[in-house]
């Protein structure tokens, strides 16, 4: 009589694994080698930014302005906005609470969100100042206002991290924006003539200094969702269409006069649906390697209408969505500054961050021809 064949445990386990194999080719990077991925890259940002990006930023929001020559008689509408801008930054403790409650667990993002958070307070302050030395408002209606503004809480519009990282890239370009054009105006180059008396170096100052902190907080929340997009092309790529989608201001809901801001926005054409479209959604687009939200929508459309057999096809449609070549040269050049900087001090040497190739960029490639 034949004995059974005698399985040894390896074989068996070899066994299991052929039936369970996946009928496509395999996905070459697993999950959790993805998030590492991004984790490092993520950590490595930080280190690069508090190093170098933040050193040359090193003001104060008392002490870096003449305030004692800042304009008390500015337009309405110009009170009106920095007022407004004062109130948006007033929520900065919720911005960094929230967040970081989320967050906590990685080192890059977590740390870095509380320096972004200490610059953010110091734009509070900023405008505080601006608003104390304005001298349209006394000092106990600027207390109430405080204590009012601060009475409401504000909430994460999102509750995952890929997500809350694509709508900071949009909410600080978003910001930087109306800094920028509120600067215009401070320089007396307001396309409104209504507003060409404003001009105040003062004030012009102020929002160029804070305009380049905001432009700082833009690049790197973009180079975090190259990232994701890099790494988590599916989740990242749709989780940028719903904030494109959904978009809005931040505290826009609770500050009690938010109403008057916006048409004082309008009115001085600092900010509006023409400036979001074109200098904001556009350009962030752009930078995140879209040409445009419709091309993007019709991508990942198209992206599902792949059909399941060989299931790595359907990965790769994604990259159709958006131009992917240039994001892996980004990630590529973002690791390359990151390596620098851990060159200064010997981190090169120990636990170098290294750019991991997403394997499935290869395959699409391959398939495109
Ligand atoms: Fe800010
Ligand atoms: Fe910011």
């Amino acid at each position: 009589m034949e004995h059974p064949p005698i399985i040894t445990p390896e074989e068996s386990i070899l066994q299991e694994l052929e039936s369970q194999r996946p009928n496509h080719a395999p996905t070459l990077l697993s999950r959790a080698e993805r998030h590492l991925a991004v984790e490092r890259g993520f950590l490595g940002l930080y280190r690069w930014y508090t190093a170098r990006s933040q050193e040359t930023r090193n003001w104060h929001p008392d002490l870096t302005f003449d305030w004692r020559n800042y304009r008390q008689d500015h337009s309405d509408d110009i009170h009106q906005i920095v007022e407004g801008f004062f109130a948006v930054e007033q929520y900065v403790p919720d911005y960094v609470i929230t967040l970081l409650r989320l967050i906590r667990r990685s080192h890059g993002r977590s740390h870095f969100h509380m320096r972004w958070g200490s610059e953010e307070e110091k734009h509070a302050d900023m405008w505080h100042n601006a608003v104390q030395f304005g001298g349209r408002r006394s000092r106990e209606w600027l207390e109430d206002y405080m204590f009012a503004l601060r009475g409401q809480e504000w909430k994460l519009p999102w509750d995952d991290p890929m997500h809350i990282c694509f709508y900071t890239v949009f909410q600080e370009r978003a910001t930087q924006v109306n800094y920028l054009n509120l600067g215009l105006v401070a320089k007396g180059e307001s396309p409104v003539e209504a507003y060409k008396n404003d001009e105040d170096p003062v004030l012009a100052h102020a929002a160029r200094v804070i305009a380049i902190d905001e432009a700082a907080h833009y690049n790197f929340f973009l180079e975090g969702a190259r990232l994701f997009l890099y790494y988590f092309p599916d989740e990242a790529v749709n989780a940028m269409v719903d904030i494109i989608r959904h978009f809005s201001m931040p505290a826009g809901d609770i500050i009690p006069d938010y109403a008057q801001l916006t048409e004082a926005l309008h009115r001085t054409t600092i900010f509006g649906p023409r400036q979001h479209y074109r200098d904001v959604v556009k350009v962030a687009l752009k930078n995140l390697g879209g040409d445009g939200l419709k091309a993007v929508e019709d991508g990942i459309r198209r992206s599902r209408e792949v059909p399941m057999e060989d299931g790595q096809m359907r990965t790769t449609a994604i990259f159709d969505s958006l131009d992917y070549d240039t994001i892996e040269a980004k990630v590529q050049q973002l690791i390359g500054r990151v390596n620098q900087h851990e060159a200064k001090f010997g981190l090169d040497k120990i636990a170098p961050t290294e750019f991991v190739p997403n394997p499935d960029i290869e395959a699409w490639r391959n398939q495109r021809g």
